[in-house]
């Protein structure tokens, strides 16, 4: 029988996943709901129609135990539950849970050291701002002061190529994406401020020692879970780095990345609510997912809003809006990251940036450098 399914959150990724389930046959009526929908039903659970099954997109809800809530009034979820949600809203328990699994991460520093660079991280979510490289005292000085009151660690700096790597716990087992790969940073300036991502693409070409490498990191982190006691359905994020030889996780997250969930869909071939319902293994087409994001300028810190926006026609490009507000028929920027374009080809980049010249918006902003180097 097809299912009932919210899709918690509202940004691209949130778009891109709600896409994919309502061209599913597995679907019957798929929406967009925000957390505040989410607690209001299940508040009245006994009087409001819920959803056969809920997807959770952003971190927030899942770490608020939402996926746990859902569980109480029979709701099924795809989400991680609150206990695991730890390894993304705690990073000491993430390094708890990495030491107790053989699994390789940056060594911890004294607060004191000064073998700079290093790196500080706080311990809670942050939105993706508490972590920072920092090179003298001053400069870990200044960010250690912007989140009072919050523990923090140090960690060593690690050089070399990093991946992001989606994985789908499903019955006591890892399904995992092809790596993905996002470019952070607001340029190709390696000093330019962190965002949520200027674009991503999937799969990333590995060698043959780091594909090796990184399916023994796998094995052993559905190891980990189920000795763990990990019983959910839910997306692990393990933000990987190659050094030593080997993949060293830098982060985990307890949701898909975005964008590098874009680029995944876009590459995807078989039907991924199949996957997350049935555990079907994931197939892809030729070719590269990709995804380039629009920004209004002044993002990530005072983006400038409200430009109308006028899409191309005809086009190739699936296009999914992020801060997009809606009236009369015509679209405004309403936030940082914008819109989220997105294609499958074998040279995807070039025809992305093509497609982001002809859109109109007086404050769009885009990384041009970006693509795929094999
Ligand atoms: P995180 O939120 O922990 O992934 O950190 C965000 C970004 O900071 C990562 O994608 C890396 O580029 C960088 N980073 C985090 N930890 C380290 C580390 N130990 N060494 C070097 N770079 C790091
Ligand atoms: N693109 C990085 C993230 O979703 O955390």
């Amino acid at each position: 029988m097809p299912l009932d399914i919210w899709i918690v959150g509202d940004g691209a990724r949130e778009q891109a996943i709600y896409s994919a389930c309502l061209n599913s046959p597995l679907s019957h009526d798929v929406s967009m709901k925000s957390v505040d929908d989410c607690y209001q039903a299940i508040s009245l659970y006994e009087a409001v129609d819920l959803p056969e099954l809920v997807i959770f997109g952003p971190e927030e809800p899942v770490c608020l135990g939402l996926v746990d809530k859902f569980a109480q009034v029979g709701v099924k979820c795809i989400g991680v539950d609150k206990k695991f949600s730890r390894l993304e809203s705690s990073k000491l328990f993430a390094k708890q849970f990495m030491a107790n699994n053989g699994i390789k991460c940056a060594k911890l520093l004294p607060i004191e050291s000064d073998a700079f660079p290093q790196v500080l991280k706080f311990d809670g979510l942050c939105k993706g701002k508490g972590v920072k490289v920092v090179y003298s005292d001053d400069e870990k000085n200044e960010f250690a002061r912007k989140f009072l009151g919050m523990r923090y660690f140090i960690e060593e700096f690690l050089e070399g190529d990093e991946i992001s790597v989606m994985s789908y716990f499903y019955g006591g087992r890892l399904i995992n994406f092809r790596p993905a790969r996002d470019f952070k940073r607001l340029s190709a300036d390696k000093n330019s401020p962190n965002t949520g991502g200027m674009g991503a693409y999937c799969p990333v070409n590995l060698t043959k020692e780091q594909q090796k490498r990184l399916d023994i990191y796998l094995n052993k982190l559905g190891t980990a879970l189920i000795k763990e006691g990990a019983e959910f359905q839910g997306f692990i994020y393990s933000g990987l780095i190659w050094t030593r030889d080997d993949w060293y996780v830098l982060e985990y997250n307890v949701r898909l990345g975005d964008p590098e969930c874009q680029a995944i869909l876009e590459n995807l071939e078989n039907d991924f609510l199949d996957i997350l319902l049935n555990g079907s293994i994931p197939r892809y087409k030729k070719g590269v997912g990709a995804c380039l994001t629009i920004a209004a300028e002044g993002y990530p810190d005072t983006p400038v809003k409200n430009d109308e926006i006028i899409l191309p026609k005809a086009s190739n490009v699936t296009v999914y809006k992020a801060g997009v507000r809606e009236e009369n028929g015509k679209m405004f920027s309403n936030g940082g990251r914008v819109l989220s374009l997105c294609i499958n080809s074998d040279n995807p980049f070039p025809q992305l940036r093509e497609y982001a010249d002809r859109v109109v918006m007086k404050h769009k902003y885009f990384r041009k450098d970006i693509d795929i180097i094999w």
